[in-house]
């Protein structure tokens, strides 16, 4: 078990380099499969959840060589087992890709229910939808979800609900099919985009995304290429508000500033200057910040993910701020250590009503999931003193060298084994 120990209250300064996207990263990882040949991934970020990822193609039979930290070799020539292992499935949400990509190549997939953060119900019957729609059948036996379909055929798929991982799956799923699939009410996230052209570059036909309507003509095959992931949106807006609360100055480099919009116009508004580079941002503040109203939506709406460290930033705000979570049901768990620091918020449901405090106290706090447990790295650099965080392992699935980083950038960071429990002897 190890622990992050802050001694926070000081302003960050300087530079800080975003890795590749996490969520671009695991639905690429699982496509390499349907090239059934070698695929060299360039910008992985190196996070456990890559790890996974890459330990499940291994297990599946692909040969993964690192050529650095954060580019792969995977040949996946070899692969021909479609049995997800269960308990590497279980690790990380994300698993649900070898589904689409399984069923793309060989007709036919057995993976875990999924993992991940607990965000509140996270049902899979959008991609089920969709592979159904193709001529697969689904069925769930012993915490397995099955699908099997020896002819995937094209067609016109419209979602009920609009789902990053759903999409992804569906053209997962499409680009080896017969004929034209249309998927309509899709998400248009960064990460849909780079995974439509990382499919193109290994030889599918997917046009539209970032749009509402994808339109896929299957292929009788794909073939190998070398792809570099894009940067991570939600690692750069979680530095961007390490800035703005610490009243501090960070250039944020390897960035697509164009991504970071939806989350530049709040930070602005909150009081933090940004400014625009072609491949960076920087992000200052030297006035007080203030307080604003947001709801998160699928894009290009303000991200689900940067909600809580939002939260923690607009917890120190002059006034009153309104949160509203539009995608999750669950995603205020964390307010609770916020809450132990001093903040003063009140959550009503997939509401949360913040009336901005002075300054945060430090804490020992836990993380409760990945982007929670980032925001409280936020809120401990924030507060003058020092504070604890437990169970760093959900912060290290997303974040590469997020200790390392902050360092970098001036802040008292450090991770240390947490010492175990020790047990009074029986008298
Ligand atoms: N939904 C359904 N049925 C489905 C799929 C989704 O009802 O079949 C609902 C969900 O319950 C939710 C909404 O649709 O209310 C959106 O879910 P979506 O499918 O878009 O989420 P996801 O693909 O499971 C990805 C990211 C999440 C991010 C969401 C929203 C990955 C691996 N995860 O999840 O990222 O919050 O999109 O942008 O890409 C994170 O990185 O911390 C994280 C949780």
């Amino acid at each position: 078990m190890e622990k992050f120990v802050i001694n926070g209250g000081k302003p960050l300064t300087g530079e800080v380099s975003i890795s590749g996207a996490k969520n671009a990263a695991v639905a690429i990882l699982p496509a390499t499969i349907l090239a059934a040949d070698k695929c060299v991934i360039e910008n992985l970020p190196a996070i456990s959840d890559v790890t996974v990822s890459l330990q499940i193609l291994s297990a599946l039979g692909a040969r993964v060589r690192m050529l650095n930290k954060n580019t792969y070799e995977i040949d996946t020539t070899h692969v021909c087992c479609t049995e997800v292992p269960d308990d590497l499935s279980r690790q990380m949400r994300a698993s649900y890709y070898f589904l689409g990509a399984l069923l793309g190549r060989f007709g036919s997939a057995q993976v875990a229910m999924p993992g991940g953060c607990n965000l509140g119900p996270r049902p899979i019957d959008q991609h089920l939808k969709a592979f159904c729609a193709l001529g697969a059948r689904d069925s769930v036996e012993y915490g397995m979800i099955n699908v099997s379909g020896e002819e995937l055929a094209g067609a016109h798929v419209f979602f009920d609900t609009v789902s990053v991982g759903a999409t992804m799956n569906a053209m997962l799923s499409a680009v080896l099919a017969g004929g034209q699939t249309v998927l309509e009410n899709v998400a248009k996230e960064p990460h849909i985009v780079d995974l439509a052209n990382f499919l193109n570059m290994m030889g599918a036909d997917v046009r539209g995304a970032g749009t509402d309507v994808i339109k896929v003509r299957g292929r009788e095959a794909l073939h190998g290429c070398t792809y570099s992931i894009i940067p991570d949106q939600i690692e750069a807006g979680s530095y961007m508000v390490a800035a703005a609360i610490t009243g501090g100055n960070v250039l944020i480099k390897n960035v697509i500033p164009k991504h970071l919009e939806p989350i530049t116009a709040k930070l602005e508004l909150a009081g933090a200057t940004v400014e625009e580079y072609d491949d960076a941002v920087r992000v200052y503040r030297t006035g007080d910040l203030a307080a604003t109203k947001i709801k998160t939506m699928p894009h290009p709406g303000f991200p689900t993910d940067m909600q809580p460290l939002m939260t923690v930033l607009l917890s120190v705000a002059q006034g009153t701020s309104i949160i509203t979570e539009g995608i999750w049901e669950n995603r205020f768990r964390y307010v609770d250590e916020l809450v132990r620091m001093g903040a003063n918020i009140q959550v009503d449901g997939q509401v949360a009503v913040i009336e901005g405090v002075q300054e945060l106290q430090p804490a020992p706090l836990r993380a409760s999931d990945l982007r929670a447990g980032a925001a409280l790295v936020m809120a401990a650099l924030a507060a003058r003193g020092t504070s604890e965080i437990d169970e760093v392992s959900h912060i290290e699935r997303g974040y590469e060298s997020l200790v390392e980083k902050l360092q970098g950038l001036g802040a008292d960071i450090r991770r240390e084994e947490k010492a175990s429990a020790v047990l009074p002897q029986a008298l």
